[in-house]
C-alpha cells in the first residue's frame, strides 16, 4: 500500500512514521509512504498557501491552487483523497479497517482556518476528524491515522491475532479486558488468579466479563449501543 502526506509540516509527519513499528512497515516495503511539502506547488515568489477570508473572519485560509496542482501530480487511478479536519467524518477503527484495504491513501492536511471549500468539493473523497478537539494542524492527524492503517497491514504486526480481538475491532462497540504481565504479585497488588490457572475457558470468560464492566464504566455509550442492540 501507497500513502501520500501533503501538509506544509512534512518534519512533524515524517518523525512518527521512521521509529518502531511503522518504521519497520516502511522498511520492509509492506507500505511506501511519503510526506510532501505543499510549499513546493506554491508557484509565486514566497511559496504562500494561505490568504484572507472572503467575507472576513479571523485568521487565513489555505489557497485553492498548491492543493490542486499537488493532487494532479499526486493521484493514481486507484487513489482515495482524504482531508484531514475537525469538520471531517469521524475517523474509527471500521475507518482504518476500510482504508487498509486500499492501494493508495492521499491525505491532505489543513492548517489555519480551515481549507477553501473548492478543495473539498473538487479533489477530497472523504474529510476525516481524529476527534472532537481543534489541532492546530492536520499532520499530527494524518499520521494518526497512517498509524493506525498501517499495522492493519498483514505482516506488519507479529501477530495477526492482536488486530482481531484488540478493543473497538469487530462491531466496534467494546473495549477490550486489562492485561497483566509478571511478576504476579507486586507491591501487594495480586494478578487475578484466574490468569495463572492455565484454564483457558475460565480465562476468556474472565477477559469476557471484565471487558464488558470496563466498557460499561470508560465508555458507558458504546456500553449502551451493545446493550440496545442486544435488546433488538
Ligand atoms: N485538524 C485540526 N484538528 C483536527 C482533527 N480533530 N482531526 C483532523 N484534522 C484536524
Amino acid at each position: 500500500m501507497k500513502i501520500d502526506i501533503v501538509t506544509i509540516f512534512p518534519e512533524i509527519a515524517e518523525a512518527p512514521l521512521r521509529a518502531s513499528i511503522m518504521g519497520r512497515a516502511v522498511e520492509s516495503g509492506a507500505v511506501d509512504i511519503q510526506c510532501y511539502n505543499l510549499r513546493d506547488w506554491a508557484t509565486d515568489k514566497h511559496h504562500k498557501v494561505d490568504d484572507i477570508p472572503y467575507g472576513g473572519g479571523p485568521g487565513m485560509v489555505m489557497k485553492p491552487e498548491p492543493f490542486f496542482a499537488a493532487v494532479e501530480d499526486l493521484r493514481e487511478d486507484n487513489s482515495i483523497v482524504l482531508l484531514m479536519t475537525p469538520q471531517g467524518k469521524p475517523f474509527r477503527q471500521a475507518t482504518a479497517e476500510r482504508f487498509s484495504q486500499e492501494s493508495h491513501l492521499l491525505i491532505l492536511c489543513g492548517h489555519y482556518e480551515g481549507v477553501d471549500h473548492r478543495v473539498v468539493e473538487a479533489l477530497v473523497d472523504e474529510e476525516v476528524s481524529i476527534g472532537d478537539y481543534v489541532l492546530t494542524n492536520g499532520t499530527i492527524a494524518a499520521a494518526v491515522v497512517a498509524d493506525a492503517v498501517i499495522r492493519l497491514i498483514p505482516g506488519v504486526l507479529g501477530d495477526e491475532r492482536s488486530t482481531q480481538e484488540e478493543s473497538f475491532s469487530g462491531d466496534g462497540d467494546q473495549i477490550e479486558a486489562p492485561h497483566y504481565t509478571r511478576p504476579a504479585e507486586f507491591r501487594g497488588m495480586d494478578v487475578p488468579p484466574v490468569l495463572l490457572s492455565g484454564n483457558h475457558a475460565a480465562i476468556e470468560a474472565w477477559r469476557k466479563k471484565s471487558a464488558k464492566s470496563r466498557t460499561r464504566q470508560n465508555r458507558p455509550e458504546l456500553f449502551k449501543k451493545r446493550h440496545d442492540s442486544d435488546e433488538a
